[in-house]
């Protein structure tokens, strides 16, 4: 895993910005993996910049995120879908047909996850996924105790992930129970990968993920053996690691 230190959250997605957007210079028809949460923001405030800035083009770039909350529907205020359009879709030239996120309303959950699957195999896998970390390591929604040999599928949110999410929401109440995530495969089967993380918080997660002991109690931790991970991470979440 290739570690770029930094001082700050601008900082962090500086580099991470900079990244896709060579990523998409060089390669115009890349399939992006994308996340939501509070990490990636700054990422998609400096992609946007750039393409308003110096006009780099995602009309043939593909997106497919890791997840989203099953019973929101795609209008719902903190549905994934209606962050992507609001912090990334809308403002850059990206197809609205060639950005996909899972279904949360499918009347047929399992269908709904084979489909996504599907849709992976069909675009020819991931390009580059970014990714975030939880506290307790889940990438996408997969929880500690999630098979690395997992593929899209419906997962119970552990309370822990609710109490951190419920920022979004009016109260932890609103916080929907289950989601649908794309599996550990499949996001371990992205061509690389880009793990961002900032802030104390992290702190413990990424001392624990460097620490290079690799257990489904910890899903991050499979990515110490991706052959092409970046981790960019500030001082404060690297400030518990060696
Ligand atoms: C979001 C996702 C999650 C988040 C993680 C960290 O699509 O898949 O794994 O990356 O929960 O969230 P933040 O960035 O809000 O700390």
């Amino acid at each position: 895993m290739k570690i770029i230190k930094v001082a700050s959250y601008e900082e962090m997605s500086a580099h991470a910005g900079q990244i896709i957007i060579n990523k998409v210079k060089d390669h115009p028809s890349s399939i992006l993996g994308l996340a939501t949460g509070g990490t990636p923001l700054g990422t998609y405030r400096r992609i946007i910049e750039d393409h308003e800035r110096n006009h780099t083009s995602y009309r043939d770039v593909s997106t497919i995120n890791l997840d989203e909350y099953v019973g929101l529907n795609e209008d719902h205020p903190q549905s994934y879908h209606m962050y992507m359009k609001e912090h990334l879709f809308s403002q850059i030239d990206v197809q609205p047909q060639h950005t996909y996120l899972p279904d949360g309303t499918a009347k047929d959950l399992s269908k709904e996850c084979q489909h996504y699957d599907q849709l992976i195999e069909k675009l020819g896998g991931i390009d580059l996924q970014l990714l975030g970390i939880g506290q307790n390591g889940h990438i996408g929604f997969n929880e500690p105790g999630t098979s690395f040999e997992s593929r899209t599928h419906v997962i119970d949110l552990m309370e822990s992930t609710r109490k951190a999410n419920a920022r979004y929401f009016s109260n932890v109440n609103e916080v929907p129970h289950h989601a649908i995530t794309m599996g550990i495969r499949s996001i371990v089967e992205s061509k690389e990968i880009l793990l961002l993380a900032s802030g104390k918080k992290k702190s413990s997660a990424l001392s624990r993920l460097l620490e290079g002991n690799v257990t489904e109690e910890f899903p991050a931790s499979i990515l110490t053996r991706h052959p092409q991970v970046t981790l960019i991470a500030d001082e404060a979440a690297l400030s518990k690691s060696q």
